[in-house]
C-alpha cells in the first residue's frame, strides 16, 4: 500500500486537476436545453387542448374506452419516471414536431410541427415533464454517447457486442457480451462475457476469458450544469484460461466516471480505475484512465440522424515502482443506425503510442441496442 501512496498519486493528480479544472467551467453550462425558458401554464393549454384526448389527463393514457385506437407496447406513460427520464427532450421533439413515424413509432401519434412553434413544443415538453414528480432520476440528456472504451456514468439499458481486431501482428480478435440493465432510480447491473479468437500457429483457437460483473451507482447528476459522477464495484473471477492472457485469480474493479455535457454538444467523460487482484504476485495491480472527448452533431435542430465523432485517450499503468504507463489513442465515430436511434454502431482504431513493444494496434467496432426503446427489429422504417 505504501508503494501505492507515491505511484498512485503521481496518477491521480493528473486526473483531479482535470476534474476540478471541468467543475469550474460549470457555470457556463448552464440552460443546456433550452434557448427560451419553457412556459409551464402555456404548455398545460397546449396539452388540454391538443395532446390530452388521447394522452389523458392524468397522462397515463385517455380511457380505453374513449379512445379509438389499439395503444402500441411502447405507448408512454408520462407519470412512469423509468419510462420518461432516459428520454432526451430532443427525442420526444423530434416526434412531435415530425409524427410518430418520424422515429419508427405508430402513425397514431401525430405530427404537431406545422400547428405549434418549436418554444410551444418546448412548453409543451416542460408541461409533460411535471408528472414524473421524483427528481432523483437522472435525464437522458446526461446519457452520452458511448466511448469505445470509456464507461460513462449514467446507468443503461442495453446489450453491445464490441469487437477489437489486431490490425498487424498475430492475427486474433476479441469480442466482448455487455449487457447492462438499470434498476432503482440510480444503479444498473452489468455483466460482459469476452470472448477471444486466436491464431496459435495457423490453428484457431477460440475461448471464454474472464468475464465481469458490475454494479454501478449514480452519485450526482445535474440537468443544468451538465454533469453526473457515477461509481461502479465489479468483480472478475478468472474464468478464462491463464495461458491465453486470463488473470488466474479474482480481480476487483472499482472505478469513477464522470461526464460533463457543453450546451454546444461538446462533451467529456472521464474514467478512473484499478484492478486489484485477490493475488498480486499472479496478476499485478493496474491503473487506468480514460477520457473520451466528442462532439454530437445532428441536422434538423439536433432533431436528425446523430453523428459522434469523438477520440479517447487511454492509459493504463501497473502499481509497481517503474513502471511505464502505456498511452493509446482512439479516434472513432458513433452513428445512430436506426430511425428511432435505439440502434447504434461505433468504429475506430486503437493505437499505442507509448511502450509500443508487443503492443499491437486494433480496428475496434461494436452494435449496440438500447432494448429499452423497442425490439431490435422495430423502428427502423
Ligand atoms: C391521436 C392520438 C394522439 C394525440 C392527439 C397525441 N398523441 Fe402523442 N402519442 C400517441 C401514441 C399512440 C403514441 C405512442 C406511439 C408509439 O409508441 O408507437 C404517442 C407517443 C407520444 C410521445 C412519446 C414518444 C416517445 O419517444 O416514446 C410523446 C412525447 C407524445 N406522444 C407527446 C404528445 C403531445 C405533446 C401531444 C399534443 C401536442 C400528443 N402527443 C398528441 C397518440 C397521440
Amino acid at each position: 500500500m505504501r508503494r501505492c501512496l507515491t505511484a498512485c498519486w503521481r496518477g491521480i493528480l493528473p486526473f483531479a486537476v482535470v476534474l476540478i479544472s471541468i467543475s469550474s467551467t460549470r457555470v457556463v453550462a448552464q440552460t443546456l436545453a433550452h434557448t427560451h425558458r419553457p412556459d409551464i401554464n402555456n404548455g398545460r393549454t397546449i396539452f388540454n387542448n391538443g395532446c390530452i384526448a388521447c394522452h389523458g389527463s392524468t397522462g397515463k393514457g385517455a380511457p380505453q374506452t374513449s379512445t379509438e385506437f389499439k395503444r402500441p407496447d411502447t405507448f408512454p406513460e408520462f407519470t412512469r419516471c423509468d419510462q420518461t427520464t432516459p428520454e432526451a427532450d430532443s427525442a420526444w421533439k423530434a416526434v412531435i414536431t415530425h409524427g410518430g413515424p418520424s422515429r419508427g413509432f405508430s402513425t397514431i401519434m401525430p405530427s404537431f410541427g406545422e400547428l405549434l412553434s418549436s418554444n410551444e413544443i418546448d412548453d409543451v415538453i416542460a408541461y409533460i415533464r411535471g408528472y414524473c414528480t421524483n427528481p432523483h432520476w437522472p435525464r437522458g440528456e446526461l446519457n452520452l454517447p458511448r466511448a469505445m472504451v470509456t464507461e460513462k456514468a449514467f446507468p443503461e439499458d442495453e446489450f453491445v457486442m464490441t469487437t477489437a481486431v489486431n490490425a498487424s501482428g498475430a492475427p486474433g480478435a476479441k469480442t466482448d457480451f455487455i449487457h447492462e440493465q438499470s434498476f432503482g432510480t440510480k444503479s444498473q447491473l452489468e455483466v460482459d462475457v469476452p470472448w477471444d479468437l486466436q491464431d496459435q500457429n495457423h490453428s484457431y483457437n477460440s475461448h471464454i476469458g474472464d468475464m465481469t460483473i458490475g454494479w454501478k451507482r449514480v452519485m450526482f447528476s445535474n440537468l443544468r450544469t451538465g454533469s453526473i459522477l457515477a461509481l461502479q464495484g465489479g468483480i472478475i473471477p478468472p474464468t478464462g484460461s491463464t495461458k491465453l492472457g486470463g488473470n488466474g485469480t479474482t480481480v476487483f474493479e472499482p472505478f469513477l466516471s464522470f461526464d460533463q455535457l457543453f450546451p454546444t454538444n461538446t462533451w467529456v467523460q472521464f474514467q478512473m480505475g484499478a484492478d486489484l487482484p485477490r493475488h498480486p504476485n499472479i496478476t499485478p495491480q493496474s491503473l487506468y484512465y480514460y477520457t473520451a472527448i466528442g462532439q454530437t452533431l445532428s441536422h434538423d435542430h439536433r432533431l436528425g440522424r446523430e453523428w459522434s465523432p469523438m477520440v479517447e485517450f487511454l492509459a493504463n499503468r501497473d502499481l509497481k515502482d517503474g513502471a511505464k504507463t502505456d498511452w493509446d489513442v482512439l479516434p472513432e465515430m458513433q452513428v445512430t443506425i436506426s430511425r428511432r436511434q435505439h440502434i447504434r454502431a461505433d468504429v475506430g482504431v486503437r493505437t499505442p503510442f507509448t511502450n509500443t513493444a508487443g503492443r499491437t494496434p486494433t480496428v475496434n467496432f461494436y452494435l449496440l441496442w438500447d432494448w429499452a426503446d423497442g425490439k431490435f427489429w422495430e423502428g427502423w422504417k
